[in-house]
């Protein structure tokens, strides 16, 4: 999604804000450009990648960049920003929704578009409001705009200030010895900030003077705290060169053991009244992070007898909001940005619910929003595709689902005690990794695959099959072995892909019979078990052990070698993984 940096520097400012967009690049864009306030304020904007900046070079201590990730206007150099309007520069990111009627009124009044973008209209009304007074223009100019805005304002007639602001769309504020930034996320600071600062929503940033001031929505001057970034958010690099996806991939029993310690160390006992009393719980994320919140919901239900309500966040936004006072909504998110996860956690405190967040970045805007937040030790994730972060979401989840139980009958489940051995079991399941580089090998060229399961495994193999299609652009669906029969068995032909995952003994025999009605049509099947014996009994033709582990764990570990096969798989498709095509890491426009 696009990403935005400024930079006021003593010395030139175009290497920050270049190091800074490759930094940006984790979050998916498909074009880039900077503008730089020297002498003359010069900009220089192109499709593709961060890269082609380079061809280009100003001198100047105040700039701006971003990398845009097209929603209005097709991936081109005029589409790119920074956009420009008379003495104005600006980066957006986010989304003008009335950017339509506003385009109209100001094409009326004379002015001519260059770009087909929603942003430009707001270079537009800032240039329009501009008398001298950068942070007046920006604030009358946005106080048009409806939708979602970060955006980063520069004006050619003010070098070292440079303003910013946000609404719905990240912002953050840093100061390090290369100069004083804004940018859409921490992991783009490392290195060049040493001290970050959150904005709000409905706030202005302004640096100038070699200062950052913080404003609210009146322009009231604001006190803001300065804190040095969780470390481990700043990591950004692989080891050795690489992909991401599969360092993060590797990186899981670290993720997992550093998650355990951050959850020990939580003190829980500031929503126990909440958790005792939910009467209903509702549980809301998007993508992978959904995934999770249906394990949550599965694992809630049956160790604390709690209706747990699961649902995307897009969707949970738009249907008659059931909850209310004294329920509980536990959103969950990796990057805590996510444009409909953060409206739905908006929308249940509007309705008086309490927010239990789970999320990767403490400082992010969930985080800031919710009643009560689980922060997990995952680290900065840079591939587009999550792994490391799901495997940790589910941690947390079993812990609060635990959590549930004990303030309610003063007891922990079974299996709370087995979590110390998440991550030796993770360990273990890279075992599994040669068996997975033979099946990648042999479905390379397939067109389509099912994944199947029942119970917490269904949700193992949504997730699979999501992790294929995303990056090794493979149609894929997670389904119900048992529905397999009632439809989607009408693709199954000769070789046609089934992949199973079947970690409940209770379950196995069930899941065994829709591989017989898949092989006795010619499919290919392939069945991953922690039960040694399921494995023997299958028909099918591929077969992989997985760690033993008590059946409700099972979700956190039975993904890592589909999590691998994804990557094996595109790359042996000859795909990028840490770059999937229209994809983005940070899904900040709704
Ligand atoms: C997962 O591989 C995807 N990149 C995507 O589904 C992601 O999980 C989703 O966009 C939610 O992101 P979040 O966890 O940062 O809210």
């Amino acid at each position: 999604m696009c990403g935005i940096i400024g930079c006021v520097s003593e010395k030139d400012c175009y290497g920050a804000l270049y190091d800074g967009l490759k930094r940006l690049e984790y979050r998916g864009y498909d074009s880039a450009g900077i503008a730089v306030l020297g002498e003359k304020l010069e900009i220089f904007k192109k499709k593709g990648g961060v890269a082609n900046l380079s061809a280009f070079y100003a001198r100047g201590g105040t700039g701006i960049g971003h990398t845009r990730w097209a929603t209005h206007g097709a991936p081109s150099d005029t589409n790119a920003h920074p956009h420009r309007a008379g003495k104005i520069a600006l980066v957006h990111n986010g989304i003008v929704e009335n950017y339509a009627s506003l385009k109209e009124e100001l094409e009326e009044e004379g002015e001519r578009f260059r770009s087909e973008t929603d942003s430009e209209v707001l270079a537009k009304l800032v240039a329009r409001a501009y008398r001298g007074d950068l942070l007046a223009a920006v604030r009358e100019a946005l106080s048009r705009a409806e939708g979602s805005y970060a955006v980063a304002v520069i004006a050619e007639d003010r070098p070292g200030e440079l303003v910013a602001a946000k609404y719905k769309s990240p912002l953050v504020a840093g100061k390090g010895a290369a100069g004083l930034f804004v940018c859409s996320d921490v992991p783009a600071l490392a290195g060049a900030a040493d001290y970050i600062a959150q904005a709000e929503d409905g706030e202005f940033v302004r640096i100038a003077g070699g200062e950052i001031f913080f404003y609210d929505k009146e322009l009231r001057p604001l006190p803001k705290t300065f804190f040095r970034p969780q470390r481990e958010l700043c990591a950004l690099s692989v080891a050795g060169g690489g992909y991401f996806m599969r360092a993060e991939i590797g990186e899981i029993p670290r993720a997992l053991r550093d998650t355990l310690g951050l959850l020990k160390q939580t003190d829980f006992a500031p929503c126990a009244r909440v958790l005792r009393g939910a009467k209903r719980v509702f549980a809301v994320a998007c993508g992978t992070a959904y995934h999770s919140a249906l394990v949550f919901a599965d694992v809630a239900e049956r160790e604390a007898g709690v209706p747990v309500i699961c649902h995307t966040a897009g969707e949970f936004r738009y249907r008659p909001p059931l909850i209310g006072e004294g329920e509980l909504l536990i959103a969950v998110s990796q990057s805590g940005e996510t444009a409909d996860t953060l409206e739905a956690a908006r929308l249940a405190k509007a309705r008086g619910a309490y927010v239990v967040a789970v999320t990767n970045i403490g400082c992010s805007s969930l985080a800031a929003l919710a009643d009560f937040c689980i922060v997990m030790g995952a680290g900065a994730e840079i591939a587009v595709a999550a792994t490391k972060s799901y495997n940790c979401q589910l941690l947390c989840l079993y812990y609060l689902a635990a959590q549930l139980l004990f303030f309610k009958e003063q007891r922990y489940p079974d299996w709370f005690y087995a979590l110390d051995d998440l991550c030796s079991a993770a360990e273990r399941a890279f075992s599994c990794f040669a068996e997975a580089d033979a099946l990648a090998d042999g479905l390379k060229s397939a067109r389509a695959i099912y994944y199947l399961g029942r119970g917490l495994d269904l949700c193992t193999a949504k997730e699979g099959a999501l992790k294929v299609k995303e990056i090794a652009c493979v149609f894929a669906e997670g389904y119900p072995a048992g529905e397999l029969k009632h439809g989607s068995l009408a693709l199954v032909e000769e070789g046609f892909p089934v992949v199973c995952v079947s970690t409940s003994r209770a379950l196995a025999k069930k899941s065994e019979n829709a591989l017989a009605e898949v092989k006795s049509r010619g499919g290919f099947c392939a069945l991953f078990s922690q039960y040694g014996d399921v494995l023997e009994d299958s028909c099918a033709d591929f077969k992989c052990l997985l760690p033993a582990l008590p059946e409700a764990l099972m979700p956190a570990v039975s993904v890592i070698p589909l999590q691998y096969f994804a990557y094996k798989m595109c790359i042996e498709r000859g795909f990028d993984p840490d770059k999937p095509r229209n994809l983005a890491k940070s899904v900040t426009v709704e």
